[in-house]
């Protein structure tokens, strides 16, 4: 019994484990660690235990399958001189266990746990107008729908804050607060395990007075320049009408002519109240 399990030991010449960090889109190599296959190996590759490739040199088959729901459908290249195993155009949803078990000569087996990082895309800063003080300039530095990523602020090569978000898929932001004429560098960062992106702030470009507040102000100034032409446009108008109105009442009364006639004339139309005038001293 013992010497069984001694010849099926021997037999067992290696078992192997790897990790692998790989980034969305790369292409990722999974090796044999055999420079040649040999005449009677027979090779298995799963992934998370179900079949996706398989080589018999005896009976020269070399397959490769659609695997779960078909996801590494036109995604799988087998080298035949090695058995190592590619995936093409990585995506998240490929991260997890593969394995191979080669049987000839000796029996080896590698497990190779693959993790896929989602590309990043570099950071924006945006000037935030509301929580702006008077000396400082207020700034936002924000990432979209990311999961498993730091996000921080560099004041030159030091950290001034940071947060990590785990899986979840979500939205960050990150301000900062810098005085207008600060000339340190600053950048905001973003990075996963494997990679970061970098936007630099550029002070100058982007503290700029409020664009808000100035588009604002410009139209509270045109809209009152607007009202208040009309509105001396308007009681210019009115005081011209009562003035005339007046004066015309004025010399009636004056006159000690008929008031009634007075009244009712003054009603008339400019070139009448001039009549009315002209008519009264002459009938004296
Ligand atoms: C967010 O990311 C997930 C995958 O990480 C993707 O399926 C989804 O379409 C993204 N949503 C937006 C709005 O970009
Ligand atoms: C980002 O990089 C820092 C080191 O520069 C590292 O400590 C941190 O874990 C990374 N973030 C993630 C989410 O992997
Ligand atoms: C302006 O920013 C500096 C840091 O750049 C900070 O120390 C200071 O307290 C800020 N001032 C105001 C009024 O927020
Ligand atoms: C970003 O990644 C590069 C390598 O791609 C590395 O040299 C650098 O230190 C990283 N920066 C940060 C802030 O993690």
């Amino acid at each position: 019994m013992f010497l069984l399990l001694g010849l099926c030991w021997w037999h067992l010449t290696g078992v192997f484990s790897e990790k692998l960090s790989v980034m969305e889109g790369d292409s990722v190599r999974l090796q044999t660690k055999m420079t040649k296959l040999h005449e009677d190996d027979n090779i298995l590759w799963t992934y998370s235990k179900s079949l996706i490739a398989k080589i018999s040199m005896e009976k020269q088959i070399f397959s490769t399958f659609d695997g779960p729901d078909d996801r590494f459908r036109g995604r799988l290249k087998m080298d035949k001189q090695t058995g190592s195993l590619t995936i093409t155009n990585i995506r998240l949803e490929h991260a997890g266990e593969y394995g191979v078990k080669i049987t000839g000569e000796k029996l080896t087996k590698i497990s190779f746990g693959v993790s896929v990082y989602a590309r990043l895309s570099s950071p924006s800063i945006t000037r935030e107008c509301s929580s702006s003080s008077q000396n400082n300039c207020s700034v936002v530095c924000s990432v979209v729908n990311v999961s498993a990523v730091s996000l921080s602020w560099y004041k030159g090569s030091s950290v001034l804050s940071s947060i990590i978000v785990s899986d979840l898929s979500i939205s960050l932001s990150l301000p900062l607060e810098v005085e207008y004429q600060d000339r340190n560098t600053y950048s905001c960062v973003i990075n996963n395990t494997i990679s970061n992106q970098t936007t630099h702030l550029d002070i100058n470009t982007l503290c700029q007075p409020c664009p808000d507040e100035d588009l604002h102000l410009f139209n509270i100034v045109w809209i009152c320049a607007a009202v208040g032409s009309l509105l001396i446009l308007v009681s210019a108008v009115m005081c011209c009408i009562s003035k005339k109105c007046r004066k015309t009442v004025h010399n009636c009364e004056e006159d000690q002519s008929d008031s009634t006639l007075c009244k009712e004339k003054s009603r008339k139309k400019k070139s009448d109240m001039q009549a009315v005038y002209c008519n009264v001293p002459k009938r004296r």
